[in-house]
């Protein structure tokens, strides 16, 4: 038996985490056995063992809170041994977590330097030992880089994060002993404006300071071979104006090395931001590097690089040229006519300039990203070359857990998209998209694509962070969701339907997904305050402004309206039973049954409601668009949902294609007949999710027609190329394709589904999902005369099989094939949803 991803609250090795009662789970292989029947943990403090729960039934593989106190700055490890059903035991590797500062005081504070400059504070200082141990504690606003001796001290990118600083700001913790040694050494925290000091919102008037400083505060512990030495933020430290001479996060970066600089005393300093504590957010870094596929010239002369791939995050090239030369980058995500475009990203200019100082040095921006293909190089000699630059590609660290691939080569493509547009939108922060003036944590898109985005990656503790965040916006706002989360804007502006809703499916989401309990306890406060808000509304259609089934394709009379046709008022009167029913399942899971039963009876009346106000007697639906039928088939709201199935089928029929929006999009083809859901999702003609592939599209586009089929950017504007949303398909690619759908049974795949829908056209399939149980593979191939499928079923995990011919069973750990003879009706049903 091996026992192996070892997590505590769903990080591998934390150091400096806010763990609250720390939780653990492990992943068991390579056994004979189907389930654990018992398992052990032991923690330790350096040799002494503060916990051991002994050999115990209770104790949960896919999360299993104990209660231990846990110290300040203090490393504990941690195995487990594990029991099996068929007698055999294993024991795990010892792996480690490390607690930050938890509510320990401070041993220096907040210093700051300069007025609205970017700057560097710094400090230099002698060891006369060798170093045994050294960590710092570190927090720096608006964004922070940290140096020691010139290295960088941690390879993150973006720290502290992006979050609601005037609720709490958060505090990495970093191992530093590596990088210092006997005699001086230098610290250096560099500062930009990040979302702190410059704009995070779209409206540049509406945009919110938190801090019109920059600042850092900063505890380094050392202990030599010696004694412990404690250097921290104070007056003794300097600030030194930074070659950064501009940086925002929709602008860009300019740098000039040769900029005279000026020096002062860094200053103490009281920000005006939340209280500082242990982060939560998994670590942002450069997480891949790529090569540009060419170096164009375009018909204007332009010289353009393309890296072949929308990405996120920026470039790092070589400098030499002679000193006051210039070299101007921009970043764009399509080229028009063949020529370097940016026409998609609003105010947001998207430039990285550099001023040489006539010294060879390495250049790359430190506090701003870009969301782009090609960049237009201007000021570069004559001879530059591709190879001279390398993409950076920025994402937070997360697990990769599922993979997709069949035999349709486009559709794979449109899986590949949807994936590179979660790793060019998770930056910290689940982003609508990552190049124009936006890139902010707009919850209705988060909510949509959190499914998807659970298959693709482990996203337990991301979300954790962006759900802590909410709930400090809910707490400030009585409740209500913000439009986006962090919610950097003046004016307070939320709760609009299927957007607030983050606040029920993400928790809910991650539930399925990852069954831990204590993950659905932490998140109960924001369902229950966004359930009890809507409840308090006499009239939540008109409460807010909402943006209903945005970007929805059925009023073509007015192409230019965004507010999909689905009446506003009955997607409030579903999302109010959504909410309210997964708020009430989540409380009965918790043993909260006070607040099960406020959510159960607050359903019940929304679905009455509903059903008196939005249907006929006979059970025909009122407000007749595809989504409004989508959503009431999904949420079993449909008084005869066969006869709404068949109003859905028709009006798919009318058009022959898709008219969804934000909201309808993500279940529409689980709610359609098979037939039609094939024909939808291999559809090649606009509007369809293939169009944008067969264009070009390396990402998934913000709208189905953001670009025109000779390539241009529609004039609807708002057209982002990398907008996740409509990437929600993937969730169903995994559930039907793959055929992998999680149960509230058995939370975390401990009882999935299995029940793939095979289809000539597609050839193959082949699924792997890396579940908090283990992996489940999933394969299915036609053969000439058969169709083969093929399971994998991890241990602790139990499918229920649902097969194409029919067939049903209950299956524990192992592996499993069918061989279904192949009729001549299936072949040509298949060979009609290739059309
Ligand atoms: C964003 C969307 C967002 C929407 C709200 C847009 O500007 O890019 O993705 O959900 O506003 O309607």
């Amino acid at each position: 038996m091996n026992i192996q991803r070892l997590r505590v609250n769903h990080l591998e090795n934390p150091l400096g985490f806010s763990l609250g009662e720390p939780v653990f789970s492990w992943e068991v292989t390579d056994t004979i056995s189907q389930k654990q029947t018992q398992a052990q943990i032991r923690v330790f403090q350096g040799e002494q063992c503060v916990l051991d729960t002994g050999p115990s039934p209770e104790l949960d593989s896919l999360g299993t809170r104990l209660p231990l106190k846990t110290l300040p700055r203090t490393r504990y490890s941690w195995r487990v041994t594990v029991w099996g059903d068929r007698g055999d035991v294993g024991e795990s590797e010892t792996v480690w977590f490390e607690t930050g500062k938890q509510d320990e005081p401070w041993q220096g504070g907040w210093i700051r330097g300069g007025e609205k400059e970017n700057g560097i504070l710094e400090r230099a200082f002698v060891l006369s030992a060798a170093v045994k141990r050294a960590r710092i504690y570190i927090s720096g606003l608006g964004l922070y880089r940290l140096f020691l001796n010139g290295l960088s001290a941690s390879g993150e990118v973006l720290t502290p994060g992006l979050n609601a600083y005037d609720r709490w700001v958060q505090v990495q913790t970093f191992d530093v002993g590596d990088l210092l040694h006997p005699g001086e050494n230098r610290l250096e925290i560099w500062l930009g404006g990040g979302i702190s000091r410059g704009r995070f919102s779209y409206t540049p008037t509406e945009g919110y300071t938190y801090c019109p400083y920059d600042c850092a505060v900063a505890e380094l512990r050392i202990l030599t071979e010696e004694r412990e030495i404690v250097l921290s933020t104070d007056e003794s430290w300097t600030w030194r104006s930074s070659p950064i001479l501009e940086s925002s996060i929709y602008n860009g970066e300019t740098w000039d090395y040769g900029a005279p600089v000026r020096r002062e005393t860094a200053r103490r300093c009281a920000p005006p931001v939340g209280p500082l504590r242990d982060r939560l957010s998994p670590p942002v870094k450069i997480l891949r590097e790529r090569k540009p596929l060419a170096l164009l010239r375009t018909p204007k002369g332009e010289t353009v690089l393309d890296m072949g791939q929308n990405m996120v995050g920026w470039l790092r090239f070589p400098v030499s040229g002679p000193k006051g030369s210039v070299r101007k980058l921009q970043f764009g995500e399509q080229l028009e006519d063949g020529c370097f475009s940016r026409a998609n990203l609003r105010t947001a200019e998207a430039a990285f300039t550099w001023v040489c100082d006539g010294k060879a040095r390495s250049a790359e921006p430190f506090f701003t990203w870009y969301g782009f293909r090609y960049v237009l190089l201007e000021g570069f000699p004559e001879d530059v070359r591709a190879e001279e630059f390398t993409g950076c590609v920025v994402s937070s660290e997360l697990e990769e857990t599922g993979s997709l691939v069949t035999g349709h080569s486009l559709l794979n493509r449109l899986l590949e998209n949807a994936r590179w547009s979660q790793w060019g939108n998770f930056l910290d922060v689940p982003t609508d998209c990552p190049q124009r003036d936006e890139r902010e944590g707009w919850t209705g898109d988060a909510q949509v694509f959190a499914d998807t985005a659970c298959f693709h990656r482990d996203c337990a503790a991301f979300y954790t962070k962006y759900m802590a965040d909410m709930l400090e916006e809910q707490r400030k706002a009585g409740g209500c969701v913000p439009y986006v989360v962090p919610f950097a804007r003046r004016r307070f502006e939320g709760g609009a339907v299927g957007w607030a809703d983050a606040a029920t499916v993400i928790p809910w989401t991650l539930w399925l997904h990852y069954g831990d309990n204590a993950l659905l306890e932490r998140m109960l406060p924001n369902m229950l305050l966004w359930v009890r808000w809507v409840a308090a509304q006499e009239n939540w259609a008109e409460a807010c402004r909402h943006f209903g089934d945005w970007l929805a394709l059925d009023r073509p009379e007015e192409p230019k309206e965004r507010v999909g046709k689905t009446d506003v008022a009955f997607l409030c009167l579903c999302y109010a039973f959504y909410s309210a029913s997964l708020t009430a399942k989540a409380a009965a899971i918790l043993g909260d049954t006070a607040s099960e039963g406020y959510c159960t009876a607050l359903a019940e009346e929304y679905r009455h409601r509903l059903r008196k106000n939005w249907f006929t007697p006979v059970g025909d639906i009122r407000c007749r668009t595809q989504t409004a039928c989508v959503i009431a088939l999904h949420l079993g709201l449909a008084p005869a949902p066969d006869r709404l199935r068949e109003t859905l089928t028709s009006l798919v029929q009318e058009t022959g294609h898709l008219t969804t929006g934000f909201l309808g999009t993500p279940w529409l083809l689980e709610e359609l007949p098979e037939a039609w859901a094939w024909k939808l999702l291999l559809r090649e003609e606009y509007p369809s999710w293939l169009y944008e592939v067969r264009l070009g599209a390396t990402t998934i586009w913000e709208r189905w027609n953001s670009l025109t089929p000779e390539g241009r950017f529609s004039e609807t504007g708002m057209n982002s190329l990398n907008h996740y949303a409509y990437g929600s398909v993937a969730a169903w690619a995994y559930r039907r394709i793959g055929g992998i759908a999680p149960l509230e049974e058995g939370a975390g795949f401990r009882v999935f589904r299995w029940e793939p829908l095979p289809n000539p056209a597609l050839g193959h399939a082949l699924c792997r999902l890396r579940t908090p149980c283990g992996e489940i593979v999933s394969a299915w191939e036609y053969g000439p005369s058969e169709l083969r499928l093929r399971l994998r079923v991890p241990f602790g995990s139990e499918a229920e099989i649902c097969l194409p011919d029919g067939r049903q069973e209950r299956r524990p750990a192992g592996e499993y094939s069918y061989v279904i003879p192949r009729s001549g009706e299936e072949t040509e049903s298949g060979e009609e949803s290739q059309e």
